[in-house]
């Protein structure tokens, strides 16, 4: 089984840095969800990523860096690409950029693409990172198409047989995965909503982000290509009024909802009707849900402005129809 350590342990630094050097993959908490880290530039260290995921190939790593400048060996920033990252790094925004010529981010984690996605996170992963020298390529740090971990208890749950080290930060502040948008000559486009609101990210850039508006034959439409993401145990319906018997509810902002007095149990995202606090809450909540041994998870409408896309977006992904694998 992994071994836990705190973050706030004085020794924990120098242990993660030893493992990440080995090329081990290493969980890591970060303001967003857990990270599964390792060396960006190591195809081993890369695979070993993929392998305690069980993630398929074709779909590309964020690298993480600690600063501008580490980022900027990699790939080329653009002016409005630093406006961006000078308002929103360290934090919840990636960006996808062009790699740079010289850069040694590794095609594994990029899937062969002649672009890398690249965030600077906050506190201790950034400090790693620093400590570390060079881009960790993290992804979350969950099985392939399971719900992202939002604590070091549900990255155990997850991958605690298949890895040796996670750092437990207690909980994950913002608790959605980041908002990734493209930079390039034709502007901004959003891959996926986050835990930045897009309309953050317009007023900082003074023009639109485009949505849905992936070019024709680009090789990689981050993450909706795989349709199930993000997938509890239970079914999950969505947008609901009423309550069958036996189900589990979520619901958003004290609203009571028809038949949840016979429900297996009722969550509420945030009883005062705040979308941080339901971000923070969601995937800890669609687990928890999962535990209760109801029928079914039903959810009640949560509204869609600001973090409430990325909330809307991830319980789009929880309700979508199963691989059959
Ligand atoms: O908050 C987060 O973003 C977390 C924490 C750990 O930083 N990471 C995360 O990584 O959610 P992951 O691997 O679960 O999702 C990264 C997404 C993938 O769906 C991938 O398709 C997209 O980023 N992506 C990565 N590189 C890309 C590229 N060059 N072009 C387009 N999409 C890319
Ligand atoms: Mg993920």
């Amino acid at each position: 089984m992994a071994r836990l350590l705190s973050i706030r342990d004085p020794d924990t630094l120098t242990l993660a840095v030893e493992a990440l050097r080995r090329g081990e993959a290493v969980a890591v908490p970060t303001e967003t969800v857990y990270g599964l880290a390792a060396d960006a530039t190591n195809p081993a260290a890369i695979a070993a990523i993929y392998e305690a995921k069980g993630r398929p190939r074709f779909n590309p790593l964020i690298s993480h860096v600690s600063d501008l400048d580490m980022a900027k060996a990699h790939v080329a920033v653009s002016p409005l690409a630093e406006t961006l990252a000078q308002a929103f790094w360290p934090g919840a925004l990636t960006l996808v950029l062009p790699l740079s010529e010289t850069g040694g981010i590794h095609p594994l984690a990029t899937a062969g693409l002649p672009t890398a996605a690249v965030r600077m996170p906050e506190g201790f992963a950034r400090e790693l990172i620093a400590a570390f020298g060079r881009p960790l390529a993290a992804p979350s740090a969950n099985r392939s198409g399971r719900v992202s971990p939002t604590s070091a208890r549900h990255v155990e749950q997850d991958l605690g047989d298949r890895i040796g080290l996670i750092l437990d930060g207690g909980r994950c502040r913002i608790g959605v995965e980041s908002t990734i948008v493209a930079v390039d000559d034709a502007g901004l486009r959003l891959l996926r909503p986050g835990g930045i609101p897009v309309e953050a990210i317009e007023e900082v850039a003074g023009m639109k982000v485009a949505r849905h508006a992936a070019r024709a034959g680009e090789a990689v439409i981050a993450p909706g290509m795989l349709v199930s993401h993000y997938a509890p145990d239970s079914a999950v319906r969505l947008n609901v009024s009423e309550v069958r018997p036996g189900e589990t509810l979520i619901r958003f902002g004290g609203a009571p909802v028809a038949g949840e007095d016979r429900a297996a149990a009722v969550l509420d995202l945030s009883p005062a009707g705040d979308l941080r606090e339901a971000a923070a809450n969601l995937f800890d909540y669609l687990k928890r849900a999962d535990a209760t041994g109801g029928t079914g998870i039903a959810v009640a409408p949560v509204p869609g402005h600001g973090l409430g896309e990325a909330i809307n977006d991830r319980l789009a992904r929880a309700a979508a129809p199963r691989d059959p694998a």
